[in-house]
């Protein structure tokens, strides 16, 4: 009887494990808004080296590597962490790499010539995610609560926290497929789109720097969060796919 309940014990570990990714429908709704914004050539070029799959495909590969130990030394490139009062690069950067400096790496390697091909299509799968963790604001945050992780709320009467909340539970009970959720995304202008993509990723970390001090104030420690919550925020998560999507339609687009 005690073995059984050993089992379950580590069984229920397994499964709850804190393992926190931008959901997985999220990263696949923004490698599909850029697959529709990349240039032919850039599309052309891109097919071939993903062997004719698309960028919402690829999206999750980085974090489903995790689980391999002798890809270790790329958990750090998920997300980076600095306080809330400072830009990326006023404190000197984590040793173990962060966000910027992974996407930093993966652009280097896909533009260099005498890059082979098995690593132009490694770095290409890490970028298409990378590039959506630097949109889920939670993945740009502090380091003394782990980007919210040590922020314990209960979603719906279950137990979560605020990295999950913006991870998972909002996108996941919103219940739409990735292409579902792609194309019911706020229709943009071009000009809308232009504006979007301004800027680079210096730009666009210290934006999500800035949504992300935001959120810290969204919740009390311990706070019930039920449909309310999702009102106030659904449509900011929404944007931060359309945002992460067109701009790594632009880094792409730049690349090939
Ligand atoms: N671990 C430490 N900081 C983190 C963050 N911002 N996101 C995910 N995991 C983390
Ligand atoms: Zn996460
Ligand atoms: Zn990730």
């Amino acid at each position: 009887m005690k073995k059984w309940i050993l089992l379950l014990f580590f069984a229920t570990n397994l499964c709850f494990s804190n393992n926190p990714v931008w959901s997985k429908t999220g990263h696949r709704v923004i490698g599909e808004v850029a697959q529709e914004n990349l240039t032919k050539k850039a599309a052309k070029a891109i097919a071939e080296l993903l062997d004719g799959q698309g960028l919402a495909a690829v999206s999750n590969f980085a974090d489903l590597i995790k689980a391999d130990s002798s890809y270790r030394k790329f958990s750090a490139w998920h997300y980076v962490n600095y306080p809330a009062n400072k830009k990326y690069g006023d404190e000197p950067p984590s040793k173990e790499g962060d966000l910027i400096l992974g996407i930093e790496k993966c652009v280097e390697i896909i533009r260099n010539q005498n890059s082979s091909k098995a690593d132009k299509l490694f770095y290409l799968k890490m970028l298409v995610h990378l590039i959506g963790d630097l949109h889920q604001p939670m993945h740009v945050s502090r380091l003394e609560d782990k980007g919210g992780n040590d922020i314990q709320v209960r979603w719906f009467n279950k137990g979560s926290n605020l990295h999950r909340v913006w991870d998972s539970n909002m996108v996941d009970d919103y219940g739409m497929s990735y292409t579902e959720l792609a194309s019911t995304l706020p229709r943009l202008s071009k000009a809308e789109k232009k504006a979007i993509q301004k800027g680079d990723i210096y730009d666009w970390v210290e934006e999500s720097h800035d949504l992300a001090n935001e959120i810290y104030g969204s919740v009390e420690m311990g706070e019930k969060l039920y449909y309310r919550y999702s009102y106030d925020w659904f449509a900011t998560v929404e944007i931060q796919l359309e945002k992460g999507g067109l701009r790594l339609a632009k880094v792409l687009n730049n690349l090939f």
